[in-house]
């Protein structure tokens, strides 16, 4: 079967899925390809810390009704070391804005409503998919349910994560590729605890980091440093609460609320950037072109701010002929990209205790920390990375309103 469209999105992913919906309000049709099943795709255990500019975003797309109604907005977090919590008011150091957690998966399971909604095409289960023609006229096959689909496109988005096909279709020598891998992974949780904390708090340990965070009012999410490809049968239940009492216990006797484990696993850590984000007529988007530690929060909201610039590129050029927005958007991109990479290898590095780190690096961070919570410019700084620094495209230039 021949589909014929503007623009085919490979991967149904936050960043798949928003461009999908941010074409459609522009009236620009797209074709969405996922290789996995629906129920994968909404299951899927992420990050969940929407900065201001993405909750906005949503919003102003009009799939913002169940975030505003169960995200949890927090105006401030907390960074422990040392076993003593300091707090850091986000909104009060930039201006009133500040984060909300709403898991990923939450933000997944709207869009595909979304989507459905609106009647345009969205393969899930779509097998064998591969992408030609790049260069002048771009296709996307793929199998499904037995028949062969070809989707003839203007445009490719390849939206299809760091595993994805898209990315690697790119010839040789065409991209340059920035990486590094961290020592040690994280250890991440779901329990049924209510959390003990309204907000989230970041703890350095000589032992390793530990991350208390929340999905609602009775689900708890916290993290554990791990040595790298850390097999999960080595933590059962009890050893991961011991560990995780060890590492957060605060001198005031603040600990995280203990419940039944519904769900645990280990992921690796890596900074990674693909450049340029574009080749020929396909574009990359979210984690297909980077990945960030998730220290800093920012993976799911750097996806938010590719698909912004690339639905306002495709938007000038539909409507007013223009090339110059799709030009420019790897560049766009990548000076976000690479301050985010910047602030989340911050965190991590500041945070983590690496394997070859001496005494001399304990103390350098326990100081980095306490400069940190003791000077105003310090968590300044922070706080307005942490929440989210300016888009370079408005929402107005975007065919938004509001934001
Ligand atoms: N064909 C079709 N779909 C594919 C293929 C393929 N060959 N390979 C991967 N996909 C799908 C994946 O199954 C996934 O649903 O592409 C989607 C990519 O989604 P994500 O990995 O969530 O990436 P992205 O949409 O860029 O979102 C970035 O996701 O990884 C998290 O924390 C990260 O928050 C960040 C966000
Ligand atoms: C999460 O709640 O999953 C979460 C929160 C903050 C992070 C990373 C993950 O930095």
């Amino acid at each position: 079967m021949i589909h014929q469209t503007q623009v085919g999105i490979v991967g149904a992913g936050p960043a798949g899925l928003l461009l999908g919906h941010l074409l459609h309000l522009h009236g620009i049709d797209s074709v969405i390809v996922e290789n996995r099943s629906r129920d994968y795709v909404i299951d899927r255990v992420r990050a969940g810390v929407l900065e201001q500019g993405t909750v906005d975003l949503l919003i102003a797309m009009g799939v913002g009704e169940r975030l505003t109604r169960c995200g949890l907005r927090h105006n401030g977090l907390y960074v422990s070391f040392q076993r003593r919590r300091h707090r850091i008011d986000l909104a009060e150091l930039t201006g009133g804005r500040a984060i909300t957690v709403y898991g990923q998966n939450e933000v997944v399971r709207d869009l595909i409503d979304a989507r459905t909604g609106t009647g345009r095409p969205l393969f899930f289960e779509a097998e064998d998919v591969s992408i030609d023609g790049t260069d002048s006229s771009p296709v996307i096959r793929f199998r499904h349910e037995g028949g062969e689909h070809e989707v003839r496109c203007d445009y490719i988005a390849g939206c299809d994560g760091f595993h994805g096909i898209c990315r690697q279709s790119v010839p040789h020598g065409d991209l340059t590729i920035y990486e590094r891998t961290y020592p040690f992974g994280w250890l991440g949780i779901l329990a049924e605890a209510p959390p003990s904390c309204d907000e989230l708090v970041y703890t350095h340990h000589e032992r390793g980091f530990a991350l208390f965070s929340m999905r609602s009012t009775s689900v708890t999410r916290l993290y554990l440093q791990v040595p790298p490809d850390e097999p999960i049968e080595n933590w059962p239940d009890d050893a991961i609460w011991n560990e995780m009492r060890t590492r957060m216990t605060a001198a005031d006797g603040w600990a995280p609320n203990e419940g039944r484990i519904i769900q645990k696993s280990v992921t690796p850590m890596r900074s990674f950037v693909a450049a340029p984000m574009r080749h020929g007529r396909m574009f990359l988007a979210g984690d297909a072109a980077h990945i960030v530690p998730p220290t800093g929060a920012k993976g799911l909201n750097l996806a938010a701010s590719d698909v912004l610039v690339l639905a306002r590129a495709l938007r000038g050029f539909y409507d007013q002929g223009r090339t110059d927005w799709l030009d420019e958007y790897s560049d766009v991109c990548l000076r976000r990209t690479w301050r985010a990479q910047r602030f989340s290898w911050w965190m991590t590095s500041t945070l983590h205790r690496f394997p070859d780190d001496g005494p001399f690096d304990l103390q350098r961070q326990i100081a980095d920390l306490d400069y940190l919570t003791g000077s105003r410019a310090a968590m300044t700084s922070l706080a307005e990375q942490y929440v989210g620094l300016p888009s370079e495209v408005s929402f107005e230039s975007a065919g938004l309103s509001g934001g």
